[in-house]
């Protein structure tokens, strides 16, 4: 079984990667592999307009670039942590931009009547912020949850860590750290 933790924090050894490392090592602890995204390191465009309704003839992206390292990856996985700071209230741009180029997904899904991602998977989200604003978070999982639709996903837990700031300040929280190793517990546990 494999699990596929994706980070959309620009910020290596920050706060959202040090929590999504603490899930993944759960479920690497749990026999599974683990696999990781840095979405920064990776040369991802933005959406272009002319690709709304176009796919390409595997019902992805025309747009080529390293979308296509993590389309594969999320076809394969069978559970899969989004992980994002929030920045400006939602997700990071890391992260938006990466959902927004699985607009193929959607166009295959539900208007070629062709479902890419078809394999069931397990999904959770962990997300960090400075403030403690509870609409912040909920703003970043609908759009997480939305993706998980489009990809047959099933949102299985999730954790927000408010307060936090300065590069890996989590490390002074043991119960964050500790909540992320129980939900790389649970989504494993989910999909057995
Ligand atoms: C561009 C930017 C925008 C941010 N916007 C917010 C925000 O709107 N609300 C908030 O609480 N924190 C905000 N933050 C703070 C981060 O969410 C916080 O520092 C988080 O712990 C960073 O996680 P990281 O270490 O994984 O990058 C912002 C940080 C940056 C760099």
């Amino acid at each position: 079984m494999k699990i596929l933790g994706i980070n959309g924090s620009p910020r290596r050894g920050g706060n959202t990667d040090i929590l999504l490392d603490k899930a993944l090592k759960a479920a690497g602890d749990s026999g599974w592999e683990t696999d990781k995204i840095i979405l920064n390191l990776l040369n991802i465009s933005a959406p272009q307009e002319d690709e709304y309704y176009t796919v390409n003839k595997d019902g992805l992206s025309p747009i080529e670039d390293d979308m296509h390292i993590i389309y594969k990856k999320v076809k394969d996985c069978d559970a899969i942590i989004i992980a994002s700071p929030i920045f400006f209230g939602s997700l990071s741009a890391q992260a938006k931009i990466m959902i927004d180029r699985f607009q193929c997904a959607w166009v295959s899904k539900n208007i070629l009547k062709k479902d890419v991602f078809k394999k069931k998977k397990s999904g959770a989200f962990i997300c960090t912020s400075a403030a403690r604003r509870k609409d912040f978070f909920q703003n970043a999982k609908a759009i997480v949850r939305n993706l998980f639709q489009v990809i047959n996903t099933t949102y299985t837990g999730e954790l927000f860590c408010p307060g936090l700031d300065k590069k890996g300040e989590v490390k002074k929280y043991p119960e964050f750290l500790e909540s992320a190793y129980s939900l790389g517990q649970k989504i494993t546990r989910k999909t057995d």
